[in-house]
């Protein structure tokens, strides 16, 4: 069934009778998986309060267009950047030929112009104006330049009259609107994906770690949101942004970050291991900073748990994706570390050429399975990381997980 997750659904509401079925609609949406945003015209306020539609929504209501402390907020440009759908329901008659005429009057119509997002608009208004040849005229003008339409319904009105013109079901709006999206992917799947190095404790202020930047782990992230997947990273000490769309489990040692894995694998569908995760971590964490002391001292080691083996050794483990990270022999060493931690794919990349790899915009890797492999060229991490989506789709899909 179409849905809405990871979409985020700007709701224009205008002012008709019809507009207190907006609450519903948020519901509705959100049901589907949406991230609700409303913006009300003057009108609308009429017949709803924006405190209604902010409960629902959970997000402050736009209203208008010169309001200093909503730019400050979420600016209209923000917010028609942010948008994947600018769905209007009710759009009455008036609000019809405003967008059919190109005005920026006020904050709908302006971010309706400004925003590049799909729309769609469910019109409300009474049986003899939906008939009427202006708006005949305007409808054919918005459905000319792409526009989508939902509704109107037929029917008993609230002014008494029977006809087209009744704003369409929720339930039926919040489908149209789902129906617009082409299912990504990995639509719905859900990923996880750990990025990052990892931090092993000496004492209070010194840790072992690597030159994991997370870089190729969130460049994942990014690219399974794309591909329409519910996206967490279980990442280790970074400088990035995370996409907007994935949630973020911060972790500092192996050990924290095996648990916080283990605990999401109910919910998870794809587990892919980017990080750089220590092998071995100090045998004692001092409880006080190390002194100064002789020439040489000597600090015992021992075996951090393998993070992905133990996700893949679980009784109902997800498709498991690790990395291999090689200096030499790459393809032999990630060949077997696919078949000894039980994994459903690997991505092996040679970490000796410091111009890849650790820390770099760039990197190149060869994607093996158990019965097949591809060679994926040297090119930025993002899209690096959208081919190495693409393949474990493909996998996924294959295996018919
Ligand atoms: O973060 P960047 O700067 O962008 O760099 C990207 C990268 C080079 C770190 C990345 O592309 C990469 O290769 N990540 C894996 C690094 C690594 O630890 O490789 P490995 O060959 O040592 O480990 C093999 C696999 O086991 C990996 O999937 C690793 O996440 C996993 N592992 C390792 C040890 C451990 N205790 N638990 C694990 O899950």
């Amino acid at each position: 069934m179409a849905h809405l997750f990871n979409r985020n659904i700007l709701l224009g509401v205008s002012g008709g009778i019809a507009a207190y079925k907006s609450a519903e609609l948020v519901r509705q949406l959100q049901e589907l998986g949406a991230t609700v945003r409303v913006i009300m015209t003057r009108g609308a306020q009429e017949f709803i309060t924006p405190l209604t539609l902010q409960a629902l929504s959970g997000h402050p209501v736009h209203t208008d267009l010169l309001d200093a402390e909503a730019e400050q907020g979420m600016g209209h440009i923000e917010l028609a950047r942010w948008a994947d759908l600018l769905l209007v329901a009710p759009a009455t008659a008036d609000l019809l030929a405003r967008l059919a005429a190109g005005r920026a009057d006020d904050l709908l119509t302006t971010v309706a112009l400004a925003t590049r997002a799909p729309k769609l608009l469910a019109p409300a208004m009474n049986q003899q104006m939906w008939r009427d040849a202006a708006t005949a005229a305007n409808v054919a003008a918005l459905t000319g330049r792409g526009m989508a339409l939902v509704g109107p319904a037929s029917g008993e009105q609230a002014c008494g009259d029977v006809g087209p013109g009744r704003l369409e079901e929720p339930a039926v709006i919040a489908r149209a609107a789902a129906d617009l999206f082409e299912d990504g992917l990995l639509q719905g799947r859900r990923v996880v994906i750990t990025a990052g190095p990892t931090r092993e404790a000496l004492d209070p202020v010194r840790y072992i770690s690597n030159h994991s930047s997370g870089k190729m782990g969130y460049a994942l992230a990014q690219a399974a949101v794309d591909a329409g997947a519910r996206t967490t990273i279980v990442s280790g000490p970074v400088h990035l942004t995370a996409p907007d769309r994935a949630r973020v489990i911060a972790v500092e040692s192996a050990r924290q970050m095996l648990e916080e894995c283990l605990q999401l694998m109910p919910e998870c569908d794809i587990f892919i291991a980017c990080a750089a995760v220590a092998d071995y971590r100090p045998a004692a964490v001092q409880e006080q900073k190390i002194k100064k002391g002789p020439d040489e001292i000597t600090l015992q080691l021992v075996r951090n748990p393998d993070i992905v083996a133990t996700v893949a050794a679980g009784a109902q483990r997800p498709f498991t994706v690790g990395f291999a990270a090689e200096t030499r022999d790459v393809l032999t060493y990630a060949r077997d570390k696919l078949q000894r931690k039980a994994l459903d794919m690997i991505v092996a990349n040679d970490v000796s050429d410091q111009s890849i790899g650790f820390n770099s915009e760039l990197n190149e890797a060869v994607v093996l399975w158990r019965d097949g492999e591809q060679a994926l060229g040297r090119t930025g991490k993002s899209n690096l990381a959208r081919q190495i989506i693409q393949l474990i789709a493909g996998r996924v899909a294959a295996q018919g997980n």
